[in-house]
């Protein structure tokens, strides 16, 4: 199959870039080894920033978001029972999205059927060869058990955070950054009402939770737990408990609760990897960097990896000079350190430690600093929609 680029994961990155792609007049194949009903029934986060939200609509993808989604002005965050709203709009003028990653799939899922884009999940054995050559390869060997090979010119590894593709780059080159956490979240979807209008993500005497929402009736909650927690020992009544004593407050505030249809224990990791681009190869979305999920950052960064990809990979084409695909890494990695630390800052301030008093007496004055000034509101707004205001990340 001879393209313009293969694409080495169908995920929400690989099926945006195909999009942006294809939208400029050049052609992709894009592969994953897990089908699309696997990936549609991978629960991940559910906030969208305000520029990965516009740019499902402005760029053709679905309007979709729009009906199904809901925009949210402003979060809550609650330490110690005690709620302290950040207004989004009021602080910096935008807003986020309520709109799960399972549905930001679909809809791109959908879009490339209806655009008839070649992707092809299900597939198995993907291996790429000679990107260090102006003749990359790609094989892989399709559901029906046929061996293709794909000969593009440029090959991008959106192949998510267990990707092989990023150790296609010689280790020698190959720098990795970590940051380890001491602890995990524990998530359920339930069948439930909503137990609020906007998402709270609360710090208390029993650790983190977050309230989250998926519909009117199923909602996506989280709560602190160790990273080698057991997520199947848990009775219903016992998360229950857990969920309800991490928000209780003078306030009454208390959360609807319901059949739990769905737990899982989610690791914790701050990672990136640089470069992102050798020879042929360039990494986007989690391949190449994950952040906790503490502020819902990765989507929105591997839907950002892509958004300025497209324009590189253009461009790259229509001079015929492929250090022109040196100029992606600098623009993508700006957003990348940026939400890296963000996710990082969040999730410092949300957990507890156990037994550690000073730490939580610190993050109450952070929270009151944050919380309790214009400034303060503005720097949490600012990062949490997306910088929209900023036109350098
Ligand atoms: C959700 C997940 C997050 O990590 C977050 O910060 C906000 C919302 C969610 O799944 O809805």
């Amino acid at each position: 199959i001879d393209t313009d680029v293969a694409i080495v994961g169908a995920g929400p990155a690989g099926l945006m870039l195909s999009h942006l792609l294809d939208r400029r007049g050049l052609t992709s194949v894009a592969l994953d080894i897990r089908t699309r009903q696997q990936i549609e029934t991978t629960h991940r986060a559910g906030i969208l920033e305000d520029g990965p939200a516009r740019m499902l609509v402005e760029q053709g993808v679905s309007d979709r978001i729009l009906t199904d989604g809901h925009e949210h002005a402003g979060v809550e965050l609650r330490f110690n029972g005690e709620g302290h709203r950040i207004d989004f709009s009021e602080s910096v003028g935008a807003s986020v999205w309520l709109y799960p990653q399972t549905d930001v799939f679909i809809d791109l899922a959908d879009a490339r059927r209806r655009d008839a884009g070649d992707v092809r999940f299900g597939v198995t054995d993907v291996e790429v060869f000679d990107i260090e050559t102006d003749r990359p390869r790609v094989q892989f060997t399709d559901g029906d058990g046929i061996d293709w090979e794909i000969r593009p010119r440029i090959v991008v590894g959106s192949d998510g955070s267990r990707s092989a593709s990023r150790f296609l780059i010689p280790e020698a080159r190959r720098k990795q950054f970590f940051h380890e956490y001491p602890y995990a979240w524990f998530g359920i979807l339930c069948e439930a009402p909503m137990s609020a209008p906007e998402l709270i993500y609360a710090n208390s005497p029993h650790g983190f939770a977050l309230i989250s929402q998926r519909t009117d009736s199923v909602q996506r909650m989280y709560f602190q737990c160790d990273p080698n927690e057991d997520a199947a020992s848990w009775s219903d009544d016992r998360i229950w408990s857990q969920l309800q004593s991490c928000v209780a407050g003078a306030d009454g505030f208390s959360l609807q609760e319901g059949p739990i249809i769905e737990r899982t224990v989610l690791k914790f990791r701050s990672f990136v990897q640089e470069p992102m681009r050798h020879g042929r190869l360039v990494l986007a979305g989690d391949a190449a960097h994950t952040v906790p999920p503490t502020g819902a950052k990765g989507l929105n960064l591997a839907l950002n990896d892509v958004r300025v990809l497209a324009d590189v990979i253009e461009r790259t084409f229509a001079k015929n000079d492929y250090d022109v695909l040196d100029e992606y890494e600098p623009m993508a990695l700006r957003r990348v350190w940026r939400s890296q630390n963000f996710s990082y800052w969040m999730s410092q301030m949300m957990h507890r430690t156990p037994g550690d008093e000073f730490a939580s007496k610190r993050q109450h004055g952070e929270l009151n600093t944050i919380t309790g000034t214009a400034q303060g509101r503005a720097y949490f707004a600012n990062a949490y929609t997306g910088w929209a205001a900023d036109p350098t990340v």
